[in-house]
């Protein structure tokens, strides 16, 4: 049987083994006698009815998860949904997919390409949101070409199925109070903050603050050899209390856009 905890054990375990900046965040922050919440967990995937978002959304809702908001980004070209669990102390799951059909014919034909070699059972997969790549390797001129336009496309044709990112919740820690006090402590010790359109991405007013680390760069074998590319980063999270006495639990898509960029090359 496996279970809820199997599948977000596997998919931290993927991240934290080729992402270092998470385990170095970690012990820097339990250092410090902090206990480390996770807000939520990202996932990038393809808009397709093979592997798309409704099809990673249900390894997450046969454990419990209940979708709640859409989001669209319009300017990056992706639709989001996220999914909470009855238990509040299991992480939220944001998914976002792709919305191929508005790409050039040429992106259109190389991810169609890779999606044809998805196997036939694949949904089944109970550890599918951590599956990784489900194609051969692309040539690294080709995942160029995807990045021309689109990061995202380009990200998940070298990386597939895996957590993006997993996301620290400012509101759980005792000694930081404001994501800009936490970006200081973390500049401070080394770590390189995505300062695309600021750190700080949202407003109180918006009831969610988040910032980000930049990716870490990671080896990936390519068709014709391997390439240090970004792979995931770490996300900051502050939450606010809503005008009903509750704490905002969505994500916010105009503030959150910039975000993606964690993972552009710098
Ligand atoms: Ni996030």
């Amino acid at each position: 049987m496996y279970t809820l905890d199997d599948l977000l054990n596997a998919l931290w375990s993927d991240y934290a083994a080729m992402t270092p900046q998470a385990a170095r965040i970690h012990n820097l922050m339990s250092s410090r006698g902090e206990r480390i919440v996770n807000d939520h967990i990202a996932m990038r995937t393809y808009g397709d009815s093979r592997l798309g978002l409704d099809v990673l959304a249900a390894s997450f809702e046969r454990h419990g998860y209940v979708a709640r908001d859409n989001y669209e980004f319009t300017a990056k070209k992706l639709r989001a949904r996220h999914f909470e669990h009855p238990d509040p102390s299991r992480p939220k799951v944001f998914i976002s997919e792709l919305k191929l059909e508005e790409f050039s014919d040429g992106l259109q034909s190389i991810v169609a390409g890779l999606l044809e070699q998805i196997g036939p059972d694949i949904a089944a997969h109970p550890d599918l949101p951590v599956a990784g790549r489900l194609w051969a390797p692309v040539r690294y001129d080709v995942y160029e070409t995807l990045l021309a336009e689109s990061e995202y496309a380009g990200w998940v044709a070298a990386h597939g199925l895996r957590a993006n990112h997993f996301t620290v919740s400012l509101n759980a820690l005792t000694g930081f109070t404001t994501l800009a006090e936490l970006n200081v402590f973390l500049t401070e010790n080394g770590f390189r903050l995505n300062a695309a359109a600021g750190e700080i991405k949202g407003t109180p007013d918006q009831f969610l603050e988040q910032s980000s680390t930049l990716a870490d760069i990671v080896t990936v074998d390519f068709a014709d050899g391997p390439r240090e590319i970004p792979g995931c980063y770490c996300e900051f999270a502050k939450r606010y209390v809503l005008p009903d006495g509750t704490l905002f639990q969505g994500f916010v898509a105009k503030s959150a856009d910039r975000i993606f960029e964690s993972t552009d090359r710098n």
